[in-house]
């Protein structure tokens, strides 16, 4: 069965946590959908764990046009969300709506994820889910401010946390489905979650969230430098080069084939 808006929503009011991880490709996306994951991420950090820059800002929407489609071809079952790069909304309503179009046309993922809590974001969520496009909000750190924010917590001030928890409520009542917490403390992710009627989702931000989600590559062990709160499950980079270095061998010295 193929999870649906409706599921994602439920699963707050049941208490049952969701798994959400990101794809930037094909291959990556069938195996998580066949491991069961809740929610797949086309994540902008496709930039940096697939095509080598520094920062999300580089990425073009063709370019997340491109992978998002390949991520498409390889999902079944889970419910399919795609970030929205750096400056393909934040110009205007008229752009955001038009990028957003689209990306649900030519990738058919079911809903989109912009940064932010700003009352322009806000009020771009607003127009966004009025014409039928869900979305999936994103505060506390967010990747494309790093030139302002750098890459550390965020909401360690009675200000900033007090603004935190009012921008994802302003998400929710502008008809967010879901929101992303990235690296605040635990205890406000835990103020927000009791907050919303929708699911929060945590990156760096503890355990009292209604679910979580990492980057895939940080997950697998791909990436060469993960954030401090990213944990990994294996480490590919060390069973890659082996393997590598195996095929290498056997061929020099004439084993394989
Ligand atoms: O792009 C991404 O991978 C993300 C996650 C960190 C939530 O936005």
């Amino acid at each position: 069965m193929s999870i649906t808006l409706q599921c994602l929503i439920e699963a707050k009011r049941q208490g049952r946590l969701l798994t959400v991880l990101t794809a930037w490709d094909y291959a990556i996306a069938q195996l998580l959908d066949i491991a069961g994951v809740d929610i797949i991420l086309v994540g902008d950090s496709l930039a940096m764990v697939a095509l080598g820059h520094k920062t999300t800002l580089p990425l073009t929407l063709e370019e997340i046009l491109h992978h998002g489609g390949a991520v498409r071809r390889g999902v079944k079952r889970a419910f399919l969300v795609c970030d929205l790069p750096f400056l393909s909304y934040q110009e205007s309503i008229s752009q955001a709506i038009h990028t957003a179009g689209r990306v649900l046309k030519e990738t058919e993922v079911q809903a989109v994820k912009l940064e932010g809590g700003y009352p322009a974001v806000v009020e771009t969520v607003a127009q966004l889910t009025a014409i039928g496009i869900p979305v999936m909000g994103h505060v506390g750190l967010t990747p494309q401010s790093v030139h302002r924010l750098g890459y550390r917590q965020q909401g360690q001030t009675e200000t900033d946390a007090k603004r935190i928890i009012s921008e994802a409520i302003a998400l929710s009542e502008a008809g967010a489905f879901a929101v992303v917490l990235e690296h605040i403390p635990s205890n406000l992710a835990k103020i927000i979650t009791n907050k919303l009627p929708i699911p929060t989702i945590g990156i760096g931000a503890g355990s009292d969230c209604d679910g979580q989600v990492l980057v895939t590559a940080d997950l697998l062990g791909l990436s060469g430098k993960k954030p401090p709160f990213a944990k990994s499950y294996t480490n590919l980079r060390q069973i890659i080069t082996e393997a590598v270095k195996e095929f290498s061998r056997e061929v020099r010295e004439g084993k394989f084939p």
